[in-house]
């Protein structure tokens, strides 16, 4: 069994990812959720965490994390996932509470502590991640890898960021320079997998408590991106994270040198990829660039359907 701690901000597609990751597809043991700022403020994803725990019954510790970004100061994308940030299905409050501390210290006390090594599934700004990794330097002995959602060739937040990266630069910029090896889901895999009128069809035809949230959210999702970038679905970006946990054949990944910019001016947040070798720099970053959609909805059918009967 592969430790995990998910670092998220949901999101439709975060939630999505969690689910993935506690589904009885899945072999994850998830020692934890940590949340931070991004889509929204920290406090409303710290709540849409505890509500998609609670109707997973999910009981594992859900801390909550940074405030806002390293350097600059947050930005919010409302636009995309609503006012509360998971807009669209209605969940009850949550009945179960955040866990005392902080996200950074969790982190490194999950990790330190582990006998086995760790996994950092980040599907938000890097930020808890960049200040654990400052905060306590020997946890990157004990990681195996950071499979992030994150970057690209081309950018959603500006012409070359994307925005996970956009909003903590500074973060991603440590993350990626740490040394931990690096999984990377981009623009340019997430964008091959949206959820189109027939996904979301066949979700539909699941008749379970977590396959019509996950309806629910597609449908929203789904709007706020044929409004906002004329899309036909919304591309379930950080659902490819435990997706390439549980099986990771479904990706075709490059590894390359990956840093990011952090001064440009039209290309701060850019996730700056050697895809020609032309720096010299060693490959730091397995960058996904290629999924087999079919299987990957094939597979997605079936962790919604393991669901049945629970
Ligand atoms: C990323 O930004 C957020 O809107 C999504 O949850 C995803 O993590 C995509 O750019
Ligand atoms: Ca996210």
């Amino acid at each position: 069994m592969r430790n995990v701690i998910l670092d998220c901000d949901p999101g439709h597609d975060d939630a999505i990812s969690i689910i993935i990751a506690a589904s009885s597809v899945s072999d994850l043991n998830i020692l934890g959720i940590t949340t931070v700022a991004g889509n929204v403020e920290v406090e409303k994803n710290t709540i849409n965490t505890l509500k998609i725990c609670e109707l997973l019954e999910l009981d594992i510790p859900v801390v909550q994390g940074a405030r806002r970004p390293l350097v600059k100061a947050s930005e919010i994308a409302p636009e995309i996932h609503g006012e509360t940030g998971m807009d669209g299905p209605e969940l009850p409050e949550p009945q179960i509470e955040v866990t005392e501390g902080h996200a950074v210290d969790f982190i490194i006390e999950q990790v330190m502590n582990s006998s086995e090594q760790v996994t950092l599934v980040p599907t938000g700004p890097l930020t808890n991640i960049a200040m654990a990794l400052i905060k306590e330097p020997r946890i990157i002995e004990n990681i195996d890898e950071i499979v992030l959602m994150g970057g690209g060739t081309f950018g959603n937040w500006t012409p070359a960021a994307e925005f996970n990266i956009f909003v903590d630069a500074e973060a991603a910029k440590v993350v990626y320079d740490s040394s931990v090896p690096v999984t990377m889901f981009g623009l340019d895999v997430t964008h091959q997998v949206i959820a189109t009128e027939d996904i979301i069809e066949r979700v539909g035809k699941i008749d379970n408590k977590i396959a019509v949230f996950v309806k629910e959210l597609l449908i929203f999702f789904g709007e706020t991106y044929k409004n906002h970038f004329g899309f036909n679905g919304g591309p379930i970006h950080d659902a490819c994270t435990t997706m390439y946990l549980l099986k990771p054949e479904l990706f075709k990944t490059e590894y390359l040198n990956v840093t990011v910019e952090t001064k440009g001016e039209y290309s701060y947040g850019m996730t700056v990829i050697d895809t020609l070798s032309v720096t010299g720099r060693e490959p730091n970053t397995n960058v996904a660039f290629g999924v087999d959609t079919e299987a990957f909805w094939t597979l997605f059918e079936e962790i919604l359907k393991s669901f049945d009967g629970g």
